[in-house]
């Protein structure tokens, strides 16, 4: 792409960024009274997994200054399997909906979002849970339940080549890929509606972040992905549904912490 045109994105993209007020002419589809997209995805298959609630067994962290010192990004999993458990509390604690505002107007989550418009859809690829086969999954957070789509061959090919080479990713127990929506969010704000998307994404990995510092898992967040390969893994079609940020899961050691170090050797160079 010549230079020029990279420019004229990054001018479009600070746009994006100062739309602040809400002083457009044009009426949102709201405004003009046309009807609201769903709440959340249809199931894509026939079959759901009901997930488990009883989080009060798991052995976890509660001290938020403990948790908010202690969080960090890992890249380094051990070989341990994950539980069902703990994958429904990283659901939950991500995208979990605890009720529902109005006649179906919004849903009301675990994380904040502008105008509760919830633009996100939870897949994930498990590859080490205790219950669950190898493969491509969808999250159904109205019912707290999970749907599998599909083996995928090659898988740990697939996982690089979604996650741009950062092959580490491929020793996670699950790697998360939240989708966007954005006419959930474009519905009620228009043009404006992209900032709030993005502001909002951060709430659910930060909250992912926290969920597994609570309960010793670590995650990464990743935002170098390659969005083709990703939306194809999930069958998305790119347009109205596109793929805006990845997160592998694992278990961890602190005896891993030298290897931890290594993805920072760079800097000895750089200093
Ligand atoms: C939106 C976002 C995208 C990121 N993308 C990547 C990534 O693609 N690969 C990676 O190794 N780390 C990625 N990170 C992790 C950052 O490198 C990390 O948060 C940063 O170095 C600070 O380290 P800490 O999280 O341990 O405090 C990302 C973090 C965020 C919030």
């Amino acid at each position: 792409m010549p230079g020029n045109q990279v420019k004229e994105l990054i001018k479009q993209g600070r746009m994006t960024l100062q739309f602040t007020d809400f002083g457009i002419d044009e009426p949102s589809d709201q405004q003009l009274k046309l009807p609201q997209p769903p709440l959340v995805k249809e199931k894509m298959t026939f079959q759901q997994i009901d997930l488990p609630y009883n989080f009060g067994d798991l052995k976890m962290e509660t001290d938020i200054l403990k948790i908010i010192n202690n969080r960090v990004s890992h890249r380094v999993y051990t070989e341990e399997d994950m539980s069902l458990l703990e994958l429904s509390y990283l659901l939950w604690s991500t995208q979990g909906i605890k009720s529902i505002r109005g006649k179906n107007y919004a849903t009301l989550r675990t994380v904040p979002s502008g105008g509760a418009r919830h633009e996100f859809e939870t897949y994930f690829i498990v590859k080490k849970v205790a219950q669950l086969r190898e493969g491509t999954y969808h999250y159904l957070p109205l019912t707290h339940q999970i749907e599998f789509l599909r083996e995928i061959s090659d898988l740990d090919e697939k996982i690089g080549r979604a996650l741009s080479g950062q092959r580490w990713a491929e020793a996670a127990n699950v790697i998360f890929f939240w989708s966007v929506v954005p006419y959930r969010s474009e519905w009620r704000y228009s043009c404006f509606a992209h900032r709030i998307i993005l502001v909002d994404i951060g709430h659910v990995c930060q909250n992912m972040y926290i969920a597994c510092e609570a309960i010793g898992l670590g995650t990464c967040a990743i935002g170098a992905f390659d969005r083709h390969t990703c939306d194809s893994l999930f069958t998305l079609d790119g347009e109205d549904e596109f793929t805006i940020l990845a997160a592998p899961v694992g278990t961890i050691s602190a005896q891993d912490k030298d290897k931890e170090q290594e993805f920072y050797a760079f800097l000895k160079t750089e200093e």
